[in-house]
């Protein structure tokens, strides 16, 4: 059986006090969540630690936002993924398409991030997706592709079952333009596929989070589709009550 997963990326938003609060919150009312629905927050650096503490005991996983594609040393202002689990952070998100397309990150860097995340017991949210002029042009399946073979077929079998990936649509993302249930299922279903081709039924295992846009009234039809085993929440990850409300949608 996948694992359901609903995973809040908070982005660059929130004091640390303010997050302190908000993990609290979320934390409160994880008893409502459907028993094996895992839920998991993506705070800041900066708030790791605090959060770590506000959560604890409540079955919530801690999850950083990017690791550094370096071990250790002279990288001024990176975050090395041991670093990150000297906090007891369990996942990271890479491969965001904002840090694709504001900070530079190639299919290189991203093979060096995954590889560092797992060696340190990190499991990575590797996420994938494409770009409207690409959908446009009937691009998508191509994109998403590569984005998979170049990074993920780097990997062992074992690696990879540690691995999540999300599908993000960037034009999906914080438009308030949702993917359509049966977009999403196709391109999961495609994604789940092109897996199975190098790791067979492994695949199948594989928990694919959908992100773009996901709200309480839209995440009960995403979560329905086969293919489709959670979701990785932006803005609505920042109210907690959203963020409940859409891992009750299971
Ligand atoms: P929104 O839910 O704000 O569209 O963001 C999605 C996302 O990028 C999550 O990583």
């Amino acid at each position: 059986m996948r694992k359901k997963i609903v995973a809040g990326n908070w982005k660059m938003n929130k004091t640390v006090p303010e997050g302190e609060e908000l993990a609290g919150q979320v934390a409160a009312g994880v008893s409502s969540v459907p028993a094996g629905v895992k839920l998991i927050i993506a705070p800041p650096f900066t708030h790791l630690s605090c959060v770590r503490k506000a959560i604890a005991g409540s079955g919530i996983g801690l999850c950083a936002q990017n690791c550094a594609d370096h071990e250790k040393g002279a990288y001024t202002g990176e975050v090395s993924a041991k670093m990150l689990s000297s906090v007891n952070v369990e996942y990271v998100i890479l491969g965001h398409s904002e840090r694709r397309e504001y900070y530079g990150e190639t299919h290189e860097k991203l093979v060096k991030k995954i590889e560092l995340a797992l060696e340190q017991g990190l499991s990575p949210i590797y996420c994938v997706g494409e770009k409207l002029e690409e959908r446009e042009a009937g691009k998508h399946f191509e994109v998403v592709d590569s984005q998979i073979r170049e990074v993920l077929f780097t990997l062992s079998p074992e690696q990879m079952s540690r691995v999540i990936v999300a599908y993000e649509p960037v034009w999906a993302i914080g438009t308030g333009k949702t993917a359509t249930s049966s977009q999403a299922q196709e391109i999961h279903a495609h994604i789940r596929k092109t897996l199975a081709g190098k790791f067979g039924a492994l695949a199948e295992e594989i928990s694919i989070l959908y992100g773009g846009s996901c709200k309480p009234s839209n995440a009960k039809e995403l979560f329905a589709c086969e293919d489709i085993d959670g979701g990785l929440i932006g803005g609505a990850s920042l109210v907690a009550d959203e963020f409940l409300a859409i891992a009750r949608s299971f």
